[in-house]
């Protein structure tokens, strides 16, 4: 396949799918090397300056990654981010991860008027904050952002939760289960503090998710999470439209 100068899909855009192909096609894998921009744009027929529009979109998608000195590579596939009421672990675990967690804040707290009224809480009602970054085989993943009522899980904060699943916590210490839930997923970029930990530059594209997760409709749990957007991906299977529903 060749580039078509009469298309009016941009040539770096066409370049791009054309990239993806071959790699599928030659049977490049994981962290195999891509051929120099050079080379491509001799293969291909396009300036060099095309080929590098590519190059970053497919680095800035996830796709690639290049090593400064050294080139362009094959990325790992994108982890699917599930939509179901499942903790960090399971997620994991089911994708064939070694999950893990490391507590960076454990402290209980007022609630805040925000937190308190998502959480159907009176304001200042006393709730466990707890912060933690999640990896997957070691590799940062997330930083996660929890409030759980004191009440609910009284001495929580006593217990580590260093490659622990909160989930496992609630359920096995304090007889939590978690029956429900809901979830907003929006983009957002990395400040400094979660790019540090992520091991990111600021300002990197993060999948922001807060979820509100409920037990005999209680709110048990509300959660901010930052989640890499080079590492995830969303996917969500579409029903077919009813007659007169929206
Ligand atoms: C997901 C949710 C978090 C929740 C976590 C529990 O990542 N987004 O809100 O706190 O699961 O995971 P685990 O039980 O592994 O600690």
């Amino acid at each position: 396949m060749a580039i078509d100068p009469t298309s009016p899909v941009p040539k770096y855009s066409q370049l791009r799918d054309l990239l993806l192909d071959w790699i599928v096609e030659t049977g490049l894998s994981v962290d195999d090397p891509i051929p120099s921009e050079r080379e491509l744009g001799q293969r291909y027929e396009l300036s060099r300056m095309t080929v590098r529009q590519t190059v970053d979109l497919l680095v800035s998608e996830g796709k690639l990654y290049r090593v400064p000195g050294k080139g362009t590579f094959v990325a790992r596939p994108k982890i699917e981010m599930s939509l179901a009421l499942a903790s960090f672990t399971e997620d994991m675990r089911a994708r064939g991860f070694r999950p893990g967690a490391q507590d960076l804040v454990r402290r209980v707290l007022p609630a805040s008027g925000g937190t308190a009224r998502a959480m159907g809480l009176e304001p200042e009602t006393p709730v466990h904050h707890i912060e933690r970054l999640r990896t997957a085989d070691g590799e940062p993943m997330a930083v996660e952002r929890s409030s759980i009522p004191l009440d609910l899980a009284p001495g929580l904060d006593g217990h580590s939760l260093a490659g622990r699943s909160l989930y496992e916590v609630l359920e096995q210490e304090y007889g939590i289960i978690l029956d429900s839930g809901e979830q907003t997923i929006e983009a957002g970029v990395c400040d400094p503090a979660d790019a540090k930990l992520l091991g990111l530059p600021q300002g990197s594209p993060v999948l922001s998710m807060r979820r509100r997760s409920f037990a005999n409709g209680r709110c048990v749990e509300l959660a901010t999470s930052r989640y890499r957007a080079d590492r995830y991906t969303l996917h969500s299977r579409l029903d077919p439209r009813r007659p007169g529903g929206s």
